[in-house]
């Protein structure tokens, strides 16, 4: 039995992604539905004019809930994830996809899509700023010329503003505890989730992104060769500002690109 966390000063791993998206994960985020997507597969689709002579991208699709939506709308759809738990889920929810195992900074991809998504916050996940720049240029470089690209990342100031440190919540037989906290130094949000069960600690898993400024997305972005068409805040289409939770950019690959 794993000891509560709580008033502890955790140690986030440098490679917490490798266990944070195992068997677990679709409890601890079971309110993350196929049909919770739907909205947000839509609007993507909508802002990146997908159609279906495209070829589509879905960069750390999870358990497929925005390819569900996206295939049917799309050419080929392609999704690319770490996790193998993950990744068996997505068969069942899209199986219209072409479903990969492949870390977000090496795909094996050369000019091939007309359109990569990436939901959910699946950006800034590792310490150093040159792996975060190199998925932007992994993007970058499997878009054709002209290719969009649509970024669904985090807020920083909405999350300084709204942190939760501690919540308590139940999920059929499971308690989940999420422990949050904001590292100012290394600017990175982290979290820490229990899953007890009957008293005990069935697992425990860390997540860490990296929290970067509206400017340096920016400078990033054109940096690995991808322009910025349009910022939004939310998936209601509000603009970007302070209170929205999202960072929300679409665009599509510069001329220098890759
Ligand atoms: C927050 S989840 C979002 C999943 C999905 N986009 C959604 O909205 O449900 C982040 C995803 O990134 C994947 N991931 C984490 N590290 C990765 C890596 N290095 N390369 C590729 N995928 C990774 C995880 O397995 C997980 O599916």
């Amino acid at each position: 039995m794993m000891s509560d966390s709580r008033n502890e000063e955790p140690v986030v791993p440098k490679d917490w992604y490798e266990d944070a998206f195992g068997a677990f994960y679709p409890v601890i985020y079971a309110h993350r539905t196929v049909e919770s997507a739907a909205k947000e597969a839509a609007f993507a689709a909508a802002q990146t004019q997908l159609s279906s002579g495209d070829t589509l991208l879905d960069l750390c699709c999870g358990n497929g809930r925005h390819l569900a939506h996206l295939v049917p709308r799309a050419g080929r759809s392609v999704g690319v994830d770490y996790s193998p738990p993950l990744l068996r889920l997505a068969h069942c929810n899209a199986p219209g996809a072409l479903l990969l195992r492949a870390d977000m900074r090496a795909l094996p991809f050369v000019e091939y899509f007309n359109v990569v998504v990436n939901f959910f916050t699946s950006f800034g996940y590792f310490t150093e700023d040159r792996d975060n720049r190199a998925v932007l240029s992994a993007m970058c470089q499997v878009l054709r010329p002209q290719g969009r690209y649509f970024l669904d990342y985090l807020n920083p100031v909405h999350v300084e503003t709204e942190l939760h440190p501690h919540t308590t919540r139940h999920l059929g037989k499971y308690r989940i505890e999420e422990n949050r906290w904001i590292d100012r130094a290394a600017r990175r949000v982290n979290k820490v989730t229990q899953v007890w069960l009957h008293g005990d600690c069935v697992a425990q898993t860390t997540e860490s992104v990296r929290m970067y400024s509206l400017d340096e997305m920016e400078a990033m972005l054109v940096g690995a060769g991808l322009e910025i068409d349009r910022i939004f805040g939310d998936y209601d289409g509000a603009s970007f500002f302070n209170d929205r939770p999202r960072m929300i950019i679409i665009g599509h690959r510069g001329r220098h690109g890759a």
